[in-house]
């Protein structure tokens, strides 16, 4: 397993977290604990939760946190594992209404750290933003969090590069490091934004990938694997179109990807998990990819990934430009 420096902090992680949007719900608690198992005996650090997870698939809230805290609990391993969590999500009924409100912040911190079963969270996100609210009241909500002992770092999800930059810089004149991670939707695939389900959801673009560039901040891709896209382009299993919707991943641009990554997993003996992962980790700053395996041989796969790093030019290539 490669590990990752995360700058501007002492954490060293996998160079594959594992998401855990399913763990409790679409996957059983004892397949769950075998997830986490499977990764952390293979060398896996970082894990990717959050306090919504998966509430539209139960009564109960905060499943995911609630069986990784059972999990951690289980096998004596606070403290070994880097936990990341997400709070200040939309409530799932009213989407277009952001909570980022000091309260809601804090309320969710508060029971997350329950769930988990934690005095501190290593990597606390916030998962959404609300850009009609003043960075410098969020950042102000984080900075209390983080002096109370609360968080031991902070970071968001699904910002804009403006915003992040406004954030950014109110934080270094307030003299603490502010975000450490960026965690977008990110993967080697062909995007249509506007074909996005979720319109709060903000997809890795050329002005976050400046940004990161810039400041060498790390990201952290969800839907790393495009839902598996590119494999199941390539075992004739991709489900239909749906009529009157336009595909989120575009199904020739990608069938051209999927060539170009043939192409690189033939010359260099790697497979389309490898070439897909390894994509993303080819970028000139810390890049990890999230995998949402919700099975054991899907994991295992995706675990072959760990080492993979592709060229710039290889990066370039499977995106169809000039390096
Ligand atoms: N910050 C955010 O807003 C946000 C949003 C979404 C997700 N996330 C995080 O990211 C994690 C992953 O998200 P995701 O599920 O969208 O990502 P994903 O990894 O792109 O998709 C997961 C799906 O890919 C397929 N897959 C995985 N490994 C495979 C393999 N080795 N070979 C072939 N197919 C494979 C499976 O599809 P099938 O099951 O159909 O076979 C699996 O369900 C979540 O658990 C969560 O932690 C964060």
């Amino acid at each position: 397993m490669r590990y990752v420096d995360i700058p501007r902090t002492d954490l060293r992680v996998a160079g594959l977290c594992l998401g855990t949007s399913h763990l409790g719900t679409a996957v059983d608690r004892a397949a769950s604990f075998a997830l986490l198992d499977a990764y952390y005996e293979a060398g896996g650090t970082f894990l990717d939760s959050a306090a919504v997870y998966a509430d539209w698939m139960s009564e109960e809230r905060s499943v995911s946190e609630k069986t990784i805290g059972a999990w951690l609990a289980a096998r004596r391993l606070h403290g070994q594992v880097v936990v990341g969590t997400k709070g200040a999500h939309p409530d799932l009924r009213t989407m277009h209404i952001p909570r980022l409100s000091p309260k809601e912040i804090l309320g969710d911190l508060e029971r997350s750290l329950r769930h988990l079963g934690v005095d501190r969270i290593d990597l606390y996100y916030l998962h959404r933003d609300d850009p009609g609210r003043p960075v410098e009241e969020i950042m102000d909500t984080l900075h209390g969090a983080w002096r109370a002992g609360h968080v031991r770092y902070v970071g968001c999800s699904n910002w804009r590069a403006e915003r992040l930059r406004q954030a950014q810089a109110y934080a270094t004149r307030e003299g603490w490091p502010g975000f450490v991670a960026n965690q977008a939707l990110w993967n080697a695939a062909a995007l249509n934004p506007e074909a996005r389900a979720d319109k709060t959801t903000v997809p890795m673009d050329a002005d976050l990938l400046a940004y990161h560039r810039q400041t060498g901040m790390a990201a952290v891709a969800y839907s790393s694997q495009a839902g598996g896209l590119f494999q199941k382009m390539a075992e004739g299993r991709l489900p239909a179109p749906r009529p009157g919707r336009p595909d989120l991943y575009p199904r020739e641009e990608n069938a051209r990807r999927l060539e170009r990554i043939r192409r690189i997993g033939a010359e260099a003996g790697l497979s389309i998990t490898q070439v897909t992962l390894g994509y993303l980790a080819g970028h000139p700053f810390p890049a990890i990819p999230i995998v949402g395996c919700k099975t054991l041989p899907h994991l295992r796969d995706s675990l072959t990934a760990a080492d993979t790093v592709l060229s710039a030019e290889q990066v370039a290539y499977v995106e169809g430009r000039e390096p």
